[in-house]
């Protein structure tokens, strides 16, 4: 067992280790050594580093883990590491990256976002986070990447356990770069797709879509879901849209979803659900991102219902799934 000092140092030192992932993923270590174990002056070399501190860097990831240095004083991969190269499925580079940049900065200004109920990321950079990534196409690549990466393995899961047959189409708003809407349209020969997201994120799906074979049968919508949403589709669905907004704002987007749906339609909300008590759970930290990054939160059920009835709709179940987020099916 632990002493509790020792558990609270590990803690404390925590960011110790994001900041050592996010200096070897903005190097793309774990890239360059994707053919073999590589030496320290071969690294160094080629990402213009101070050999002597890259040493010091690697050495420090492989005490957890990540990377491992061989006989020969080369470093090579691990499984972990694998996750750090940018180009393998459910690749975590992205967030690495992002992590460490922006997401990095506005935890250090927790304090403010408790004191205030305001964003950090506003103070830091003077704009909402989805202004600044309309403004940053780099940034809003490696965005997209990061959402693939944390919230890709969320697809398989929700498919595991939720059954999309008898939907005609099915609206993805606020698909982002379509990797959801893509995974779903292939599992489901029959099903059409219509992504909705913010006219430039909606080029780049419909960019994606098309390299997957997808574009007949996915129309990529354009548009601010704050002031309509694209209607046609038999279920909406919304991951990780809500939990960007706070309750005013949420409800601004389900009236738009409410408009735009038919009669029969459905609401399928994937998000994190807050389980009561002390427990573990990853959507209560996630839910401190959302204060200090977008301005939003997670929810327990208590607060989706009631988020749901406000804007007409009933929550009908909820749908665990074998990751973080579950399934909340409404209906108008
Ligand atoms: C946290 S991401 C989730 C992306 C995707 N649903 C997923 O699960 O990976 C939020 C998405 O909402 C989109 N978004 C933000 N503001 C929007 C707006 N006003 N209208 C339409 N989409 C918006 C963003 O561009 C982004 O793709």
């Amino acid at each position: 067992m632990t002493a509790p000092q020792e558990q609270m140092s590990r803690m404390l030192t925590g960011y110790w280790v994001s900041q050592a992932l996010y200096a070897a993923a903005k190097l793309k270590l774990a890239d360059l050594m994707k053919e073999g174990p590589r030496t320290i002056d071969e690294l160094a070399g080629v990402t213009d580093t101070h050999a002597p501190s890259l040493h010091r860097l690697l050495r420090a990831l492989a005490s957890v883990g990540i990377f491992a240095e061989d006989d020969r004083h080369r470093f090579g991969l691990t499984p972990l590491a694998e996750c750090l190269r940018s180009d393998v499925v459910g690749s975590q580079w992205a967030m690495a990256v992002m992590n460490g940049e922006e997401h990095y900065s506005a935890w250090g200004e927790l304090l403010y976002s408790v004191q205030t109920g305001k964003p950090a990321f506003e103070k830091l950079y003077g704009a909402g986070v989805f202004d600044f990534l309309s403004r940053d196409p780099e940034k809003a690549r490696i965005f997209d990447a990061a959402m693939t990466g944390v919230h890709g393995r969320e697809t398989a899961a929700m498919l595991d356990v939720y059954d999309f047959s008898g939907i005609g189409v099915l609206a993805d708003i606020g698909g982002g770069n379509g990797s959801l809407l893509s995974v779903v349209l292939k599992r489901y020969p029959n099903l059409r797709g219509l992504l909705f997201d913010l006219p430039g994120v909606a080029e780049r799906a419909r960019v994606n879509l098309t390299a997957a074979g997808l574009a007949g049968r996915c129309e990529v919508v354009g548009g601010d879901f704050f002031t309509s949403v694209a209607g046609g589709a038999d279920a909406y669905l919304l991951r990780h849209i809500l939990h960007d907004w706070d309750d005013e704002r949420a409800v601004r987007i389900l009236k738009n979803v409410y408009q735009a749906m038919g009669a029969g339609g459905r609401l399928l909300v994937v998000e994190s659900v807050i389980p009561p008590g002390n427990g573990p759970s990853f959507g209560k930290l996630l839910d401190l991102t959302m204060l200090v990054i977008p301005g939003g939160k997670e929810r327990t059920e208590q607060e989706y219902r009631e988020l749901f009835n406000v804007a007409g709709f009933r929550l009908m179940r909820i749908v665990p799934t074998g990751a973080e987020v579950c399934v909340i099916e409404g209906v108008r």
